[in-house]
């Protein structure tokens, strides 16, 4: 790996882990640092809302009471498997006796005292392995700002939880973190205390609990039963009658009847009303919303309808790299072809990794619409010549890894850059052919300026186009985000556009659907420059049978979740002209 002079040249690595934090909001979920290079959209081994969990939970041995001794050390200050990166550590004073008994990776299995009598006195049953899992994941988010996509596989390794345990975790911590706000809604109707009262820890089981009841194939009498057990495992005797007063409540009505109960009306409160039923901040509806060019008064059917789309676990779509794999080898080796993409393929069940060309490095994992956004820079007539083409924002580098090899195919050579050295690396192990690989702050250009024939900025983003990825990711993100985004997006489009030459094309990409990471940044660029045309980048893309993808103004193309089953990307596709 080469560094780019002026960023990365005379600078140590240190230089760009300070870099991380600016750029840390804009990361794409489940691609952070010890990422497995093409395979990192992959998800978790989960059953989906309404599957029957494999109940009752199995112990495993080794995983009993006895806490050792000094198991309770890891409540200390100190960096855990799951933690976002440069997040605060240890509990939340006041957090209760849920994070001393509770799993974490790294301490083995809480003491459950078997049926023995519980500080209380009470009768206690056991609370299964998955069940404190599914709690500990969910406790660790709200607590510390843990990623559950990073801390769920760690604890499942920990706990040796696989099959119906492991899926049971699964679909109880995401299930719960992605339905908070409907549930925190029906969990108030049911309660005298505001949920500001509630203790934490006994608020993660009452959302467990609310999930249970309203969401999946769990009877309610288990599901009233064992989350008491919990809250008992977690807060001591003193809330299990509340949390069994509550649940029996929460229990007295299906989804569909709460959601008639505690949601805004739906005429009057449009936006209200979707963030409530589909458990999304009500700023997220709004944005798209907008993007989709909908508002109270025209109804939000298309909102709802991606809101809809959003709330499964994406499927995983397989990239095959060109010249080094096809979808035809990927279909033959049990994927189902895609529907757009060339590349692609969709991988219903089974291990991306254990699919040959994966593990080999010839295909990845990819979202569809990112591939389509790749391939639509190259379909751009730059005349010639056309042999130098640049990743300005490339970590981990799924792109750079079709880029390069559509590159290679073509006589052309790619330079991907990434301001922060470890996504740099992920980038070298990902692509192909004679690319080469800079860590470079695309905002001071490391090149010559006008010496590339086509650019990609895939800027980073607020990622409110890939919420399915990470389960407690709306919840995190804030409007805030995006307007310090979008001065970043600004700068990077801006030296993009400078990279290209008279004649070349620049993709601008964003996993964002918010009207002001996309519309808003190509705009206020290209307000300040007389050298650019937008082309009608769904046009560019007509190649693709059957492929509609009107963005906002037109030109612009829009991927949504409910039209295309991709992550809702953005994608502008620019021209530089003579003039300016
Ligand atoms: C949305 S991700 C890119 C995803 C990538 N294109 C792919 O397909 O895998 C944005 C990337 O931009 C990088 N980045 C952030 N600020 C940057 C800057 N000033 N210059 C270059 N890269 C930057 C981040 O480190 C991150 O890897």
């Amino acid at each position: 790996m080469t560094r780019g002079p002026g960023a990365g040249a005379g600078r140590s690595p240190a230089a760009h882990a300070g870099d991380t934090t600016r750029s840390r909001a804009g990361d794409k979920p489940g691609t952070r640092a010890g990422d497995k290079p093409g395979s990192r959209e992959s998800d978790n081994p989960g059953i989906q809302a309404g599957d029957k969990p494999g109940s009752p939970e199995s112990d495993k041995p080794g995983a009993r009471a006895g806490d050792k001794p000094g198991s309770r050390e890891s409540d200390k200050p100190g960096a855990r498997a799951g933690d976002k990166p440069g997040s605060r550590s240890g509990g939340k004073p006041g957090s209760r006796g849920g994070a001393a008994r509770s799993p974490r990776a790294g301490q083995r299995a809480p003491a459950r005292g078997g049926r023995g009598r519980g500080s209380g006195g009470a009768a206690r049953r056991r609370v299964g392995p998955a069940r404190l899992v599914a709690f500990e994941v969910v406790r660790a988010v709200r607590e510390r700002d843990a990623y559950a996509n990073l801390l769920l596989p760690a604890l499942l390794h920990e706990q040796g939880l696989t099959g119906r345990d492991a899926a049971l975790a699964t679909e109880l911590s995401y299930g719960t973190l992605r339905g908070q706000g409907t549930y925190d809604a029906v969990i108030a109707a049911c309660s005298a205390r505001g949920l500001g009262q509630i203790d934490p820890p006994v608020l993660d089981v009452l959302r467990l609990g609310a999930h249970q009841l309203l969401a999946t194939r769990v009877g309610a009498h288990a599901a009233v039963a064992t989350s008491v057990d919990l809250a008992r495992e977690v807060a001591g005797p003193g809330p299990a009658g509340f949390v069994n007063a509550v649940l029996r409540r929460v229990a007295s009505r299906d989804l569909e009847s709460w959601i008639a109960a505690t949601a805004p009306d739906r005429a009057a409160d449009p936006v209200g009303h979707l963030a409530l039923r589909y458990s999304h901040p009500a700023w997220i509806v709004a944005a798209f919303a907008a993007s989709l060019g909908e508002d109270a008064a025209t109804g939000l059917g298309r909102t709802e309808a991606v809101l809809a789309a959003s709330a499964g676990r994406p499927r995983v779509t397989l990239c095959a790299v060109p010249g080094l794999a096809s979808q035809e080898e990927l279909v033959a080796a049990g994927a189902g072809p895609a529907r757009w993409s060339p590349f692609g393929a969709y991988l219903e069940v089974g291990d991306p990794a254990a699919v040959g060309a994966v593990g080999q490095g010839r295909a990845a994992v990819q979202d569809e619409a990112s591939q389509l956004a790749a391939l639509a820079l190259t379909r751009v007539d730059v005349g010639a010549p056309d042999r130098r083409w640049l990743d300005l924002c490339a970590g981990p580098g799924g792109k750079a890894r079709l880029l390069s090899g559509l590159a290679a195919g073509g006589g052309a050579r790619l330079l991907a850059a990434d301001v922060r050295l470890h996504r740099a690396r992920l980038v070298r192990a990902a692509v192909t052919g004679e690319a080469g690989v800079v860590v470079a702050d695309g905002t001071a250009p490391a090149w010559r300026p006008a010496s590339f024939d086509r650019v990609i900025a895939d800027v980073p983003c607020s990622g409110l186009g890939a919420l399915r990825r990470r389960p407690e990711a709306r919840w995190r993100k804030s409007p805030a985000d995006v307007a310090r985004l979008a001065g970043l997006q600004r700068r990077l489009l801006a030296t993009a556009l400078d990279a290209a030459r008279t004649g070349g094309a620049v993709a601008y990409v964003t996993c964002s659907p918010h009207l002001d990471e996309t519309r808003g940044v190509v705009g206020d660029v290209l307000r300040g420059r007389g050298d650019v045309t937008v082309l009608d980048a769904p046009a560019v893309l007509a190649e693709v049978p059957g492929l509609r993808c009107p963005g906002p103004d037109g030109r612009y193309a829009q991927f949504w979740p409910d039209r295309h089953g991709t992550d809702a990307i953005f994608l502008a596709l620019l021209q530089r002209h003579p003039g300016g």
